[in-house]
């Protein structure tokens, strides 16, 4: 899948679905939250939940996946450049950020020097994601479900741009334990965060007849998988 000629090119080798590349509330902190979220010591004081656990299940989206993939807000790949590193899938990393994505594209040319061919990094939003129905063979999205309040027009519009019997991998931090939930509220009172969700409520948003869903917790962070059945 090549971008050329359908986006426009945002800065080399990004393109952009948007009128306005700038402006990203992710734009000005990404430096500092791609530094801050690679380090174990925060996923496990705030999220009780290892990186290795996150960067396990991205590998099942990432590395262990067949077909085309989408990532939403993929940020700076600061848990998945690895597995971005090894995937052979054609996989188009998508976030609102410009800096986020020049991070990312940053981790992924530190190996090599060269940008993997079957990687794609695109800037979108996410609410208006710009592909037809039915595009992707897999989507994910990790960390993000609870920084929106309308997650379920978040998660609708992911799933529309799966596949009939494509997979779908989403983690997402709740407010099932003390300090993840005061971390998140604090964050809240700041406008970084959605309205703080219980895993239930989480899971909530998977509830249809055409969807295979299965989950499991660990510290704060819930993982949410399955097929999309029609
Ligand atoms: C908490 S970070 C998670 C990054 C990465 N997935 C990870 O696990 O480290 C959330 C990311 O979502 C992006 N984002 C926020 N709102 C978005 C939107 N409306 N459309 C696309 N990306 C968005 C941000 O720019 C940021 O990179």
């Amino acid at each position: 899948m090549s971008y050329s000629g359908k986006f426009k090119v945002a800065a080399q080798g990004i393109y952009s679905s948007l009128e306005n590349i700038g402006g990203a509330k992710y734009d000005s902190k990404a430096k500092y939250y791609e530094r801050l979220v690679g380090t174990e010591t925060f996923n496990c004081i705030f999220w009780a939940c290892s990186r290795k656990e996150l960067q396990k299940f991205a590998a099942t989206a990432i590395l262990h996946s067949t077909g085309t993939l989408l990532d939403v807000g993929c940020g700076g790949l600061a848990q998945t450049s690895d597995l971005y590193q090894a995937t052979t899938n054609d996989c188009t990393l998508f976030d609102r950020s410009l800096e986020m994505l020049k991070i990312a594209q940053g981790r992924l040319l530190e190996k090599t020097g060269t940008l993997p061919s079957n990687i794609h990094l695109l800037q979108g939003n996410a609410f208006d994601i710009p592909f037809p129905d039915n595009t992707f063979d897999n989507i994910c999205s990790f960390g993000t479900i609870h920084l929106f309040d309308n997650k379920q027009d978040f998660v609708n519009e992911l799933l529309r741009v799966l596949k009939k019997g494509g997979r779908f991998y989403f983690y997402t931090m709740t407010g099932e334990l003390t300090v993840g939930r005061i971390f998140m509220k604090l964050l809240r009172m700041n406008h970084e965060f959605g309205e703080v969700w219980s895993e239930k409520q989480n899971l909530s948003l998977f509830n249809s007849a055409h969807l295979e869903v299965q989950s499991y917790r660990v510290g704060s962070v819930l993982f949410i998988y399955g097929q999309k059945i029609g």
